[in-house]
This record gives C-alpha cells, sequence and structure tokens, in this order.
C-alpha cells in the first residue's frame, strides 16, 4: 500500500506493468494460461490475465462462468458444463460472443497452450465494458475469457477422516438464482467465511420449506436410514455436473448391493440428520463424506463405503470412461 504521506502520481504504462508483476511476486498463482476475447488471444503472464474494470462482470457482477476439470491431459465432461452455461447465459441475459463450437474450440485451444495435463479450466461470459451503470453499456461486446489455472485443492484429511459442517445463516438463494452459475458468489462465500470461523469445513444451506439444498461450491447427497442414495430436487439448486453424472453411474452400486435405490426428491433436514452417510459433490471436491453436521455425527461418525465406492466411480469415469475430450498439445 502507498503511505498516505507519498504523493499520489499518475503512473505510465511501463510503471503499471511493474506494479502488476511485482503484485504476482508478492502473491504467486498457479494460472497458466488465460484467453480474453477483449485482448484478442492467449497470455500466459500471470500479471497480463486482466479484465477492464468497467467490465460489467466487475462492478456489476453481470456475468457467468463454469468450469470443467483437466485429468490427464484430457477434458472431463466438458460437453454437460457447456450446456450449462449456455443455460446461465440465457437466464443471465447475456449474449453469446461466438457459438457453443467456437467457445467449445477456444476452451480446448487455450488449454493445449497452458501445456499443462492436470488442473482446472475455468471460464467466463461478460457483458462487456463501455460504462458504470446499472444496464450493460450501450453497444457492449459481450466478453469471454478462459483460464487453466491449478485448481481448487482439498486437504486429504477431508477424504481420510470425513468433513464437519453446519447449516449456515445465511439464506439460501431463490431459485432461479441458484440454478444460475453466476459471478454473485456472496452467499456462498460468506457461508464457507462462517464455516470456517466456526472451525469447520463448510456450511449447507437449507430452504424455506426445510429441505436441504446446497453446500458452497459443491452438491449435497445422502443415504438415508432405508439405503436409498437421495439428491436433492435440481429446481432450487444448482444442477451439478458431478451430481447429474453420479445419478446415471450410481445404479451400478444398486446392482452391487450397496445401496437400495437412487432417487433425486425433496430431502428435509430431520431426514438427511438420520442418514447413514452424507457427501459434498463438486468438479473439484469430487465426493468427500461429511462426517459431522450440526455437532452431530451421521452414521458412526466415520466415512462410509458409498461415499469410498462413488469417489471410485467418479475418478474411473475420469480417467477412462467416454466423456473426455483429448487436449491437442
Ligand atoms: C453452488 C454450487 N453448487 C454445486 C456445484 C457443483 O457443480 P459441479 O459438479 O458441476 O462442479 C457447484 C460447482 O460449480 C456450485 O458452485
Amino acid at each position: 500500500m502507498t503511505a498516505t504521506s507519498t504523493a499520489l502520481r499518475i503512473l505510465s504504462a511501463d510503471e503499471v506493468l511493474t506494479a502488476l508483476g511485482e503484485l504476482r511476486t508478492r502473491q504467486p498463482v498457479q494460472y497458466w494460461a488465460f484467453y480474453s476475447s477483449q485482448l484478442g488471444g492467449i497470455v500466459t503472464d500471470p500479471s497480463l490475465m486482466l479484465i477492464p474494470f468497467d467490465d460489467h462482470m466487475v462492478h456489476r457482477g453481470h456475468g457467468i462462468f463454469d468450469t470443467a476439470g483437466l485429468v490427464n491431459g484430457r477434458i472431463y465432461d466438458l460437453d454437460a458444463h457447456l450446456d450449462r452455461f449456455v443455460r446461465s447465459a440465457a437466464s443471465s441475459r447475456l449474449a453469446l460472443p461466438c457459438s457453443r463450437e467456437e467457445m467449445r474450440s477456444i476452451i480446448i485451444r487455450t488449454t493445449a497452450a497452458s501445456g499443462r495435463r492436470d488442473g482446472s479450466i475455468r471460464y467466463w461470459l461478460s457483458s462487456g465494458p463501455g460504462s458504470l451503470e446499472l444496464s450493460p453499456a450501450a453497444g457492449s461486446v459481450p466478453g469471454f475469457f478462459v483460464m487453466v489455472f491449478a485448481g481448487l485443492s482439498y486437504p486429504e484429511r477431508w477424504y481420510t477422516e470425513g468433513m464437519r459442517v453446519m447449516t449456515t445463516t445465511y439464506p439460501i438463494k431463490p431459485p432461479l438464482y441458484a440454478v444460475t452459475k453466476a459471478t454473485n458468489y456472496l452467499p456462498n462465500v460468506l457461508m464457507q467465511m462462517e464455516a470456517k470461523a466456526a472451525g469447520l469445513d463448510n456450511g449447507v444451506f437449507i430452504d424455506p420449506a426445510g429441505h436441504v439444498g446446497e453446500s458452497s461450491n459443491m452438491n449435497v447427497a445422502f443415504v438415508t436410514s432405508d439405503g436409498v442414495l437421495r439428491h436433492p430436487k435440481f429446481e432450487h439448486v444448482l444442477a451439478g455436473c458431478t451430481s447429474l453424472r453420479l445419478l446415471e453411474l450410481a445404479p451400478a452400486l444398486v446392482r452391487q448391493g450397496l445401496i437400495a435405490g437412487v432417487e433425486v426428491c425433496d430431502v428435509p433436514v430431520a431426514q438427511a440428520q438420520q442418514a447413514r452417510e452424507m457427501f459434498l459433490l463438486g468438479s473439484s471436491v469430487r465426493v468427500a463424506p461429511v462426517v459431522e453436521w450440526d455437532g452431530r455425527p451421521i452414521g458412526d461418525g466415520r466415512p462410509g463405503p458409498v461415499a469410498r465406492a462413488l469417489l471410485q466411480l467418479l475418478d474411473d469415469d475420469m480417467h477412462r470412461g467416454d466423456r473426455l475430450i483429448d487436449v491437442p498439445y
């Protein structure tokens, strides 16, 4: 920070570039490639991965995003993530900058430019710069951005010992906003910060009818006391690509006799708290068992067999399934 006694100078472009570089030196990041439609290409220096301050996504939160995984040189389930991206664009009244096919191709080519074989690929759509108004600037051009980065990392303990969660005191997003993957994650951020401040791993949103919603950037599912794998309906939470895929794969566990069935339904909190198993699901966390919720154990308070089996199903699909795109490095 500039000391208050130091005169505030007007900086040259070179000084700005130097300052941006120093920022990244002080706080190193693992961002490997960034495409910007506004720049018309890809940069690999994190200090140049920028978006104009007056972009509507920055100052009004009018933007959407999605994230797909990069696993062993292949992109996992990109089409499901892109379908959701296009749906989120429509409900956010955001015009696409180009066709879905072109965005798909830019994502794949940016990944190739990163040279990396494992990580995450996040991409955003904004309504563009041009004013500080509430509505998008007249004539603004939608911006498309792709970032290839190391991805979110979670403690190994979550998988070996299980997670401890709390019911958040923050209200769940109304359904329209919950099903749209917009850049406004304030409730999600506050929920996670609240849980961490309480010494816990994450929070859970409950809807006004007393049904389980979702977690900060993860879905929630249960094996209820009757042995059925139950997942909350997708009308009031984000349609997680991980959840949707696992719901397709889980019948294999019914055939193995590990679960009694699979159901997407309202899950009342009272039923959820009596569950044998509880887990958080998402592209970054994959499948993490929850062993304690609001200070009470879930099941026997240890990670259960269904969490392990679901993680195995997902890992197989991410490494050997039919939803992988080869990156043309
Ligand atoms: C609010 C929210 N719910 C659920 C999920 C899980 O979705 P996915 O499995 O597509 O990562 C995410 C992650 O994107 C999320 O942000």
